[in-house]
């Protein structure tokens, strides 16, 4: 996106750079065109200035927004995927079911559209579903699992950042509990 933006300015300018070495060479009897074209180049200059302006230097908001990168992309995980404009979607994202009044809907299919975004490789420090990370965490005994996963626990977000029911968290913690025995 950055990249197109910075394309037409530059574009911008050599427009104008050829309009102004127009202006400067044309004849004299010819100046009210010459008028013309000079004021049309200082248009085009100043555009471009604005254009110049309108690329800030990430704000200090921004720059923590990409740092919560993986999570906003864990929280958006049950509903879509994240595309940028122009470019083939890199990240794919399992779709879950749709919720279902008063039906949980199975660990593996919630550990895989919500859980997996950082159990599988460890994300923000996340212990490695099916590793040895998780002795020391099912050593704690599931109920204080289930708190956890359900309430949150240091970066560990509450439900894993998504909206589903106590049970279907239960049932993803059961899942990675499963995979990792
Ligand atoms: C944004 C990344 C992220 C997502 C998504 C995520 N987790 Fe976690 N999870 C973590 C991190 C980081 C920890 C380690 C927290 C710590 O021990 O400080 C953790 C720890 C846990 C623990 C262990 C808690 C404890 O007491 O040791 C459980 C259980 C757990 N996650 C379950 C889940 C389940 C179930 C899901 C999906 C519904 C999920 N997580 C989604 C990052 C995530």
């Amino acid at each position: 996106m950055k990249k197109i933006v910075t394309l037409s300015f530059a574009t911008l300018l050599a427009i104008s750079g050829v309009m102004t070495s127009q202006a400067s060479e044309a004849p004299a009897n010819v100046e009210a065109t010459t008028e013309t074209q000079a004021e049309t180049a200082i248009a085009e200059a100043s555009k471009a200035e604005a254009k110049k302006e309108a690329i800030p230097e990430d704000s200090a908001q921004v720059k923590k927004l990409i740092a919560m990168y993986p999570q906003l992309v864990a929280r958006i995980a049950p509903v879509g995927k994240v595309c940028f404009d122009g470019e083939e979607c890199d990240i794919n994202i399992t779709v879950l079911a749709p919720a279902v009044e008063g039906v949980a809907r199975p660990g593996d299919q919630l550990y895989n559209a919500i859980c997996a975004t950082c159990h599988d490789a460890g994300l923000v420090g996340a212990p490695k579903t099916g590793t040895a990370d998780w002795a020391p965490r099912i050593a704690k005994g599931k109920a204080t699992l289930y708190d956890h996963a359900i309430n949150g626990f240091n970066a560990m977000p509450a439900r894993g950042g998504a909206d589903i029911s106590d049970d279907e968290v239960k049932n993803a913690v059961d899942y990675i509990i499963s995979q990792s025995q």
